[in-house]
Order: C-alpha cells, then sequence, then structure tokens
C-alpha cells in the first residue's frame, strides 16, 4: 500500500509562515511573564536538534521508552489486539513506530505532525519497510482540531502519544488534547502514552540542562527561528538556556534569560527586557503514578495496563475510551 496521501491542515501567510506562530509569538511577549508555546521548538532546526537531544547520554525518556517497547512488545500486543488504524500525535521521526507497528499488525497507520518535511520522509521510511501497510500522513498541529483520512472511519483505532509529549501540556491543555481525542478516535479506542515519572531532581535537571549544550541550542533555536521567520532582531547571543524544577507543579521549566537589558523588534512591533528577565519556553511535567491515571480518566481515558521502567523511570500505559458514566 505505501504513502496513499497526504492530508495538510495548516495555515500559513502569504510569506509561508504559520499563521498561528506568529499570533503566539506577539502574544507570549506582550505578557508579563513572557512565554511561547513549546510546540514552536519545531522546525527543521528544532526537530534535528530534538533528534540529537534523544540520543544524549543524560536524556533518559527515549532509551526507556523504547526498551519498554521492545522487552513488553508481546504484552503490548496482546492488550491492543491487531487490525487496528495506529494514529500517532506528534510522529517527529517515528523511531519508536516501527517497534509498535511489528508487533501489533495494525491496519493502517496515520502519522499526525506538524512539521511537514519531516512526517513526509519519515512517512517514506515507513512504507518501505511495511510494504502492505497504508499509511496517512497528515501534517497538522495534533493539539488542534485534525480531520483524519476517511479511509480509517470503519478502522478500530489506537492513539499512540509516546515521549512523554503530554508532559509539555499544562494539565488543563493536557485534558482538554485528551478529551478531543478521544472524541476523534471514538468510543472503543485505546490509547498508549508515554509519561515520564517524577524522580531525583538531579536527574531531571541534568536531562534539560546537558553539558553538551544540545539542548541549550535547541531552546535558542527558538529565537533564531523567530529571527527568521518573523523579521526579528533579537541579539541570541545575549540569552542563555536555563532548565530549573518546579516542585508546585511537578515539572521541569525551561526559560530564555537576558543577559543584559535589551531592546528588539519583531514584525516592525518593539520589545523590551530587561537583565535577568526569562522568555518561558517550555514546561516539562512529570507524573507520579496515581496522578497520570487521573490525567487520563479526567480526559475520558480508563487506564487499562501501565509497563513501567523504574530506573530512571518511565511509563507506558495503556487506556480505553469507554463510554461515560454518570455516577455519584
Ligand atoms: C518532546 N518533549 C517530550 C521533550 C521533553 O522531554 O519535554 C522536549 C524536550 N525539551 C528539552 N529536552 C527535550
Amino acid at each position: 500500500m505505501g504513502v496513499v496521501r497526504n492530508l495538510r491542515q495548516v495555515s500559513a501567510d502569504d510569506a509561508g509562515v504559520d499563521i498561528a506562530f506568529r499570533a503566539d509569538v506577539h502574544a507570549g511577549l506582550s505578557q508579563r511573564q513572557k512565554a511561547i508555546p513549546a510546540r514552536w521548538f519545531y522546525d527543521a532546526t528544532g526537530s534535528a536538534l530534538f533528534e540529537d537531544i534523544t540520543a544524549l547520554p543524560e536524556y533518559y525518556p527515549t532509551r526507556s521508552e523504547t526498551d519498554l517497547l521492545t522487552r513488553h512488545a508481546a504484552d503490548i500486543a496482546a492488550a491492543i489486539g491487531p487490525g487496528r488504524a495506529v494514529v500517532e500525535l506528534g510522529s517527529g521521526s517515528s523511531t519508536k513506530t516501527p517497534l509498535l507497528l511489528d508487533a501489533i499488525d495494525p491496519a493502517a497507520y496515520v502519522p499526525v505532525d506538524i512539521s511537514g518535511d519531516f512526517l513526509r520522509d519519515s512517512a517514506e521510511a515507513l512504507a518501505e519497510r511495511f510494504p502492505g501497510l497504508a499509511i496517512y500522513p497528515v501534517e497538522a498541529d495534533f493539539t488542534q482540531r485534525v480531520d483524519l483520512p476517511r479511509e480509517i472511519c470503519p478502522l478500530p483505532k489506537l492513539g499512540f502519544f509516546p515521549g512523554s509529549t503530554i508532559g509539555n501540556m499544562v494539565a488543563r491543555t493536557a485534558i482538554d488534547l485528551l478529551r478531543n481525542w478521544r472524541s476523534a478516535l471514538g468510543d472503543g479506542s485505546l490509547m498508549l502514552i508515554g509519561v515520564d515519572r517524577i524522580k531525583d531532581i538531579g536527574i531531571l535537571e541534568l536531562a534539560y540542562d546537558d553539558p553538551a549544550g544540545v539542548t541549550a541550542a535547541f531552546n535558542i533555536n527558538l529565537l533564531e527561528r523567530i529571527n527568521r521567520e518573523l523579521g526579528g532582531d533579537m541579539a541570541v547571543e545575549n540569552f542563555s538556556h536555563r532548565a530549573v524544577w518546579d516542585d508546585i507543579h511537578a515539572r521541569i521549566e525551561m526559560h530564555l534569560v537576558a543577559a543584559c537589558d535589551m531592546d528588539f523588534t519583531i514584525d516592525g512591533r518593539a520589545y523590551r527586557m530587561a537583565k535577568g528577565e526569562t522568555i518561558h519556553s517550555e514546561n516539562s511535567h512529570k507524573y507520579g503514578v496515581r496522578d497520570a491515571n487521573l490525567l487520563l480518566r479526567a480526559g475520558g481515558w480508563t487506564p487499562l495496563a501501565t509497563w513501567d521502567d523504574v530506573d530512571p523511570a518511565f511509563a507506558l500505559i495503556l487506556a480505553e475510551a469507554t463510554e461515560f458514566r454518570s455516577a455519584p
């Protein structure tokens, strides 16, 4: 079957810039605590830098999740069963996907990703590896409403949301996303989701501030992307990377810290930052066992099974879109 058809659901302006990117940057830099949503990290450079992060010795989530998928493939396959349409949210380079597809014998694969080039390349690579599988790439922001290809409509579905990307959302947004995908995938669907656990703060901070400076480059690339795509003139060299644990929110926060007072313009709009002021660029929430189960239930998904890695702790959770019951 191979790659059947690409669906594009991203709106760009005349200059080819994502309209939502422009809006988020201006809105975010106008707040008292400046903040830009983490999804804008992933242009071609940012996506490549993220791939480099996943290979760092300090960044354990990718290794832990790959290990879980490999070690528990038979159990995962037994719990999911064959013949499902696998819809992967934020597929990126789809490096873990073959492990799942190999194990469960699916009927179709729908990678959804905002980064079009990455999506097409990885869909082509998967088509070579799984020649009999129908692949329908969808270039879209999976945090928004996504129209799924009509061909998968009659198939039972499995949402695949690996990498602990759910952790990049605050609880309210994560629950909205889980609810939206519950209604998009339908009653009886399953969701296999990667969740990073709360652990030693030293391990967490090192995972997000590696000595080789790859995560710093990933963070700084957001400013370079703003300069490149939105005609900004930020002095990128005057910003530094900070990653710090916030215990109240149970998350690593990444910030871009101004080393001196500075003025800059973006799209001709003027901004000012004082020395020490930051742009909050990412949250990476970590979850205890019951926290994660509660999050899923609030999003309309009932946890069925969990596969846990203990050192460093990371989990794959399989949940089902059970019928809503109104109980006391
Ligand atoms: C994509 N996401 C789950 C990564 C994380 O761990 O929060 C992004 C990342 N940011 C810095 N390092 C990795």
